[in-house]
């Protein structure tokens, strides 16, 4: 076997030793939403460092566990407190790690949260942003490398990264609990430097709604390994050159704040939505 299915097997082992069965979803919770773990109930949490291989965050607000417990709905949730970025000099194969080791220990599905800046000038600051799909421009893919076909395929498709159930799911959620959900497409760039305004134009012309720094790489694997993904983009802020203003992580980390009420309403209706293992319709894929 190779290094890696060592190393993602001896993660599961720790998770499975920690909180048993996988639960029915995961979410990778973005800047400013790390506190959503809390509300888990009879919540079991690790700290990062404790489960072998696992990246720890450095960014200041990413605070680095991983809590499962059960949702008020009843839905097993792992909840997850900080993420590593490209940019933060990690390799790829580490930004993913986390994601494919809940995919190895069998979490069907994915929801990844983001802060991001708005490039469509209809988005509102604090706007929420359900991901359609989405461009890769970091420069970096987390399946370059021997391809390991225990895990999926050397070319996965990538027609449908943001599952078109989930996505309506999410949709359903937000017109039930009343918290407005526009949805368009992520744009990733590696950073830290935030965007020019030339690019941010250029962006706009390729047909992005919103740019970051995350998400994509994580989506990519989570596919690869088959996991039902959704996306969510906390517009934090209009992207450089929308308006005259310079752009500052302060704002951005300010305005997730002031947004962490709504996300928590959206987040806890659409996980209140999700099929349960066990059930008839329990699968997501291709739907
Ligand atoms: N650009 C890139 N990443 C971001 C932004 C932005 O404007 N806002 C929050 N994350």
């Amino acid at each position: 076997m190779s290094d890696l299915i060592d190393a993602l097997d001896a993660a599961v082992d720790v998770l499975r030793g920690h909180a048993g069965d996988p639960p029915d979803v995961a979410v990778v919770l973005g800047s400013g939403l790390g506190d959503y773990a809390s509300t888990l109930a009879a919540a079991t949490s690790l700290p990062y460092t404790e489960i072998p291989g696992w990246p720890a965050s450095n960014v200041v607000g990413h605070a680095g566990r991983l809590v499962v417990g059960t949702h008020a709905s009843g839905a097993s949730v792992a909840a997850l407190a900080g993420r590593v970025h490209l940019y933060e000099g990690h390799p790829v194969s580490r930004v993913v790690f986390g994601v494919r080791v809940l995919a190895r220990w069998g979490v069907p599905r994915l929801l990844l949260t983001n802060a991001a800046g708005g490039i469509n000038t209809a988005f509102t600051e604090g706007a929420l942003m359900l991901i359609d799909d989405h461009i890769n421009l970091l420069g970096a893919n987390p399946l370059v490398g021997p391809n390991e076909s225990s895990l999926g395929a050397r070319f996965p498709d990538m027609t449908h990264v943001y599952d078109p159930r989930l996505r309506r799911l999410a949709m359903a959620a937000s017109g039930a609990c009343g918290v407005p959900l526009q949805h368009g497409v992520y744009l990733a760039t590696l950073g830290p430097s935030y965007e020019t305004p030339a690019e941010i134009r250029a962006f706009r012309t390729l047909g992005a709604d919103a740019v970051g720094m995350s998400t994509v790489p994580e989506a990519i694997a989570a596919r690869h390994m088959g996991m039902a993904v959704a996306g969510i983009s906390c517009i934090t802020n209009p992207a450089a050159g929308v308006l005259p203003g310079p752009l500052d992580h302060e704002d951005v980390m300010k305005t997730a704040a002031r947004v962490r009420g709504q996300f928590t309403v959206l987040l806890d209706a659409f996980i209140a939505r999700l099929p349960r293992a066990g059930h008839a319709d329990a699968t997501d894929a291709g739907a």
